[in-house]
């Protein structure tokens, strides 16, 4: 059988993702009562990050860690693929000495292209396009929280970058309906990642988005690679904060969520992000416990 990536949410099926996300929440009830599984002993995990990382790096490590594995951070400043090494051959030299390969990378066409050349499974830790291991935690935490995401709704409010792209991905494969507010100038290309019929709304108006939602979700204004337009996004940007007057929009027991890092003040209000209904933190700690699932399912089948 081919090797499996994890490049975009629909590299797995529906039931891959769901098997996923179950164990994801066994991993971690396990790892509450003390229990770490050895599943991952004698495995490496190479990662590779074209842009920075708190969260990413620190979950893939701590998976591999305490999983009886190991992993290697490898930075362009410290390989040959910042002297030019091409990125087919630095996947086929790490086949053969890594399990897996996690990458994070500028442009998306670099991961397809690592995996395209890869042996062992390789994993999208955010792309100019999809950030797929942070949507899987979200639905984690959607599920723990809330219990099945399916004809729910959940508005995305903000800038409709990579997160907002790996979103439709999951609204069309999860079937919850999905409000997308943004600038027009910031609207995602939805049709670039749906394969069927989904409930989208696409709008300018943050406060139609919000109405009714069960969930709501914002992320940076500036992304990691678009700092010199921070003036004139903060400016395009400025109507489309997450505060208590946009959530009161939303159902009265609605969730929020952000993938962090979160710049209070600016897309989230620090009364929102600090609010019980914020789950932020769970979000971020599940991080941990769906790639140590996603990594299972990779490695072990
Ligand atoms: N949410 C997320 O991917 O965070 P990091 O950039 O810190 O990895
Ligand atoms: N959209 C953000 C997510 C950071 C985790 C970025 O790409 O910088």
């Amino acid at each position: 059988m081919s090797t499996r990536h994890f490049l975009s949410l629909y590299d797995l099926t529906r039931d891959e993702l769901l098997r996923v996300l179950r164990r994801a929440t066994e991993l971690k009830e396990l790892r509450a009562r003390g229990q770490r599984p050895q599943i991952f002993q004698h495995r490496v995990l190479a990662m590779i990050f074209e842009k920075a990382s708190t969260r990413t790096r620190v979950s893939f490590e701590a998976a591999m860690a305490e999983s009886g594995g190991s992993s290697i951070f490898l930075s362009p400043a410290d390989t040959q693929l910042g002297r030019g090494e091409p990125v087919e051959d630095t996947a086929r030299v790490l086949s053969r000495m890594c399990d897996a390969v996690m990458a994070r990378t500028v442009a998306h066409d670099t991961i397809e292209r690592l995996a395209a050349a890869a042996d062992v499974p390789v994993i999208n830790a955010l792309t100019d396009r999809l950030h797929p291991c942070q949507v899987l935690a979200d639905l984690q935490t959607f599920f723990e929280h809330r219990g099945d995401i399916a004809g729910r709704k959940v508005a995305w409010i903000g800038d409709g970058n990579n997160m907002c792209n790996t979103y439709v991905e999951a609204a069309q494969i999860f079937g919850f309906e999905l409000a997308i507010a943004t600038p027009r100038e910031f609207q995602p290309r939805v049709e670039d990642y749906l394969r069927g019929e989904a409930r989208l709304l696409l709008t300018q108006d943050p406060h139609a988005a919000v109405a009714g939602a069960d969930l709501v979700v914002t992320d940076v204004w500036i992304s990691m690679g678009h700092e010199s337009e921070a003036a004139a996004r903060l400016e395009c940007f400025k109507g489309y904060q997450v505060n208590a007057k946009l959530m009161s929009k939303a159902k009265p027991d609605a969730l929020f969520m952000h993938c962090l890092p979160a710049h209070r003040g600016e897309e989230v209000s620090a009364e929102v992000l600090d609010h019980p209904q914020s789950v932020v933190w769970d979000e971020a700690g599940n991080r941990l416990h769906a790639q140590k699932a996603l990594l299972d399912f990779l490695l072990n089948g």
